[in-house]
């Protein structure tokens, strides 16, 4: 883990009561250099992402920073939502933030069953194809064989036409099927890896010119 990257993004996000990270659980440095940049660079509209965490409070910070946008975050774990929110107002960012409880819900995507986020109250707040960045570093990949599959599929009529999503952990097997999943089934998909700790997926919707 690179503390001087965490001390270096404190810095660029003025984030003056430090920087609430948990060793394990909370996203790596450089994956969460590389969400800030874009965050920062492209002033997204509506940020989803999947699994709350110090991811949700970096990028709460951008819009803040941007001043435009809004960052949406499903979280099964009531307890982590609840540390989640926490945060928001100790750092001033509540106005650009709204954690939605979204316990993991069964749901069938051609003929397997996962377990993924509710995603009625997310529906009811957003318009369709509004999505502009999403970013996915949950369900935990322990529940069950492709976790985060369902982001895409569930997802799908919410994302914008040249939306960027971003993929936790896209060294594990899984996350590497997952990726040739999507660009098999979905249309309009162009990724990249990034070579992080973990390893990054960064996938540029090009629907808009399919
Ligand atoms: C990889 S963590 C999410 C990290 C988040 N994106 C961040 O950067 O902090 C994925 C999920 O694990 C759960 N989780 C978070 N901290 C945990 C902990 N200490 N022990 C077990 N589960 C945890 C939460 O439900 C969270 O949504």
């Amino acid at each position: 883990m690179n503390m001087d990257l965490y001390q270096k993004i404190e810095q660029q996000l003025k984030l003056e009561k430090g920087i609430p990270f948990t060793p394990d659980w909370s996203a790596a440095p450089d994956f969460i250099e590389l969400i800030v940049e874009h965050a920062l660079t492209t002033k997204p509209q509506v940020i989803v992402e999947c699994s709350s965490g110090l991811t949700t409070l970096v990028l709460a910070r951008c819009c803040q920073m941007s001043g435009r946008g809004h960052v949406y975050s499903l979280e099964n774990g009531p307890e982590y939502a609840a540390k989640t929110r926490s945060y928001f107002e100790r750092y001033g960012v509540d106005d650009y933030v709204t954690v939605i409880d979204a316990p993991l819900e069964s749901v069938t995507i051609n003929g397997t069953d996962y377990q993924w986020y509710r995603t009625t109250e997310l529906f009811e707040q957003l318009p369709a194809d509004s999505i502009e960045m999403l970013v996915i570093d949950g369900p935990p990949g322990f529940i069950q064989k492709n976790s985060r599959y369902p982001a895409l599929p569930q997802l799908e009529e919410k994302i914008a036409d040249h939306c960027t999503v971003f993929l936790d952990d896209a060294a594990r097997e899984d996350e590497r099927e997952i990726v040739q999943l999507w660009q098999n089934e979905l249309r309009g998909i162009e990724s990249r890896y990034i070579d992080a700790e973990r390893g990054c997926a960064v996938l540029t919707m090009t629907r808009a010119l399919v």
